[in-house]
């Protein structure tokens, strides 16, 4: 269990012309989406992330295909979440360590984000990590 991390379970909207999912910041999604981004072409010898942001909120949303995101909060709490719905999502807080892996090859990992990017707000290094979470 790690502080504020949770599983979305987005409304849909279905008729017989197919499925709509709509987000709105702060209401769907716990945070104004100032940026988005969309993995692919990725597999399942892929590992993206594998870093901590200091400021940056994230959603994410596999709306093709599936992939894991794991997550470590650098204090030994760790989680695994299956992203395998375009309807489902999982909030992550800032200053948690992620790592996505286990990528379907039809996989299209979508990230919401509550910041524009800014490469300074990273820490790539998991002991600098793990420091700053225990100082
Ligand atoms: P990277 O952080 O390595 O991706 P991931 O977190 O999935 O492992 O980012 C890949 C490249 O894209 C890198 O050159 C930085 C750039 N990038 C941006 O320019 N803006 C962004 O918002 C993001 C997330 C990445």
């Amino acid at each position: 269990m790690i502080n504020g991390v949770k599983q979305l379970n987005f409304p849909v909207h279905e008729d017989n012309r197919g499925t709509m999912v709509v987000l709105e910041g702060l209401k769907d999604i716990p945070f104004e989406v100032k940026r988005l981004f969309y993995i692919y072409g990725t597999d399942k010898s892929s590992i993206r992330g594998q870093h901590a942001n200091r400021n940056s909120e994230f959603v994410l949303i596999n709306v093709a295909g599936h992939s894991k995101v794991r997550i470590k909060d650098g204090k030994g709490n760790e989680m695994v979440f299956l992203l395998d719905g375009s309807h489902k999502g999982v909030y992550l807080p800032a200053m948690l360590w992620k790592e996505m892996y286990d990528f379907s090859n039809d996989s299209i990992l979508l990230v919401l984000a509550s910041t524009v990017y800014d490469a300074e707000e990273y820490i790539r290094d998991y002991h600098e990590f793990e420091e700053v979470q225990n100082s």
